[in-house]
């Protein structure tokens, strides 16, 4: 597996391939790599001549108060998973190559990016459209590689790759759990042992709402109030950010259950943020 650290020698390398006329598949990632990400490698690796998988902590996606430099950074292990993988090329930009002095252009998708996580976290979907995209220019893939877990992002992903007519196909993959159902997060790295039981609750309340679907109920304010309630009675320290039930591809509030809805949730426990959901495909 080659490290590569620069845009220039990336790119060159991609026309090459490109020339040759092998296919490309990238998944890109912040790293503290877990079974998660290496699920949407196999996938790359499954149906690709070459693999890249890039490692960069954007910190135009953090927010001043956010995590942005306790996030966890573990390269030599990462590396070696992926070596395992039989990637071809991890691309290992640092913040300078990326973002050098002058930097001013930005990629924004306007409405997608409003509700749900966006609203707590102004500017991090900006941050997300606008590395995606230098990206994608850099590493050239035919193919990219984003985890429902993120739901959100991969919608907006989906929608900028439309609307700037980019000739990439974007592949969600399903959420990879835990044995105790806890949707793997590079983030849970930082979970004190009894936040990490408590963290359990998310999931709960995703198989909650499953089994008051399945009885029939279809009103999204009835199921969101059981929802909050049963959170808060079994962890009471855990703070909501938000319970929603949204249509899974504009992302707007449902009122009644029908169709491909999305259930998303947020919730802090101490001071991380933890985020989880499922779709639904209702008759009626
Ligand atoms: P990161 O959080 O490292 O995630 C990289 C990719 O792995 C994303 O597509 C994410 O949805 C996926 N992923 C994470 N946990 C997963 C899980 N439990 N199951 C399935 N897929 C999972 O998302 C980002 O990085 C960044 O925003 C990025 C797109 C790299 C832009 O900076």
């Amino acid at each position: 597996m080659r490290v590569i650290e620069r845009c220039d020698e990336m790119q060159k390398l991609a026309r090459s391939w490109h020339k040759e006329g092998l296919s490309l598949g990238f998944v890109p990632t912040m790293g503290a790599l877990h079974e998660g990400h290496l699920s949407l490698v196999r996938e790359a690796r499954r149906h690709h001549d070459r693999v890249v998988v890039s490692i960069f902590v954007n910190p135009l996606q953090f927010g001043p108060k956010e995590d942005y430099t306790r996030y966890p950074r573990t390269f030599e292990q990462d590396k070696s998973l992926l070596e395992k993988e039989n990637v071809d090329v991890l691309f290992y930009p640092s913040v300078e190559e990326l973002y050098p002095q002058g930097f001013q252009t930005y990629v924004v998708v306007e409405k997608l990016p409003e509700p749900l996580c966006g609203r707590s976290r102004p500017g991090h979907f900006r941050g997300v459209t606008t590395v995606v995209t230098k990206l994608f220019h850099i590493v050239m893939p035919h193919e990219a590689y984003f985890g429902k877990k993120d739901y959100q992002q991969y919608r907006i992903i989906e929608r900028m790759v439309m609307d700037l007519n980019m000739d990439i196909r974007i592949t969600p993959m399903p959420i990879v759990r835990e044995p105790d159902g806890l949707a793997m997060s590079s983030r849970n790295r930082y979970l004190s042992p009894e936040e990490r039981q408590k963290a359990r609750i998310l999931f709960r309340a995703l198989e909650l709402a499953k089994e008051c679907i399945q009885k029939g109920e279809r009103e999204s304010s009835v199921l969101t109030e059981k929802l909050k309630s049963f959170i808060v009675n079994e962890v009471p320290e855990a703070r909501i950010d938000y319970v929603a039930f949204v249509d899974a591809l504009t992302l707007e509030d449902v009122s009644r259950l029908r169709g491909h809805v999305l259930l998303a949730l947020a919730v802090f426990l101490g001071n991380t943020r933890l985020i989880d959901n499922c779709e639904f495909f209702l008759e009626e």
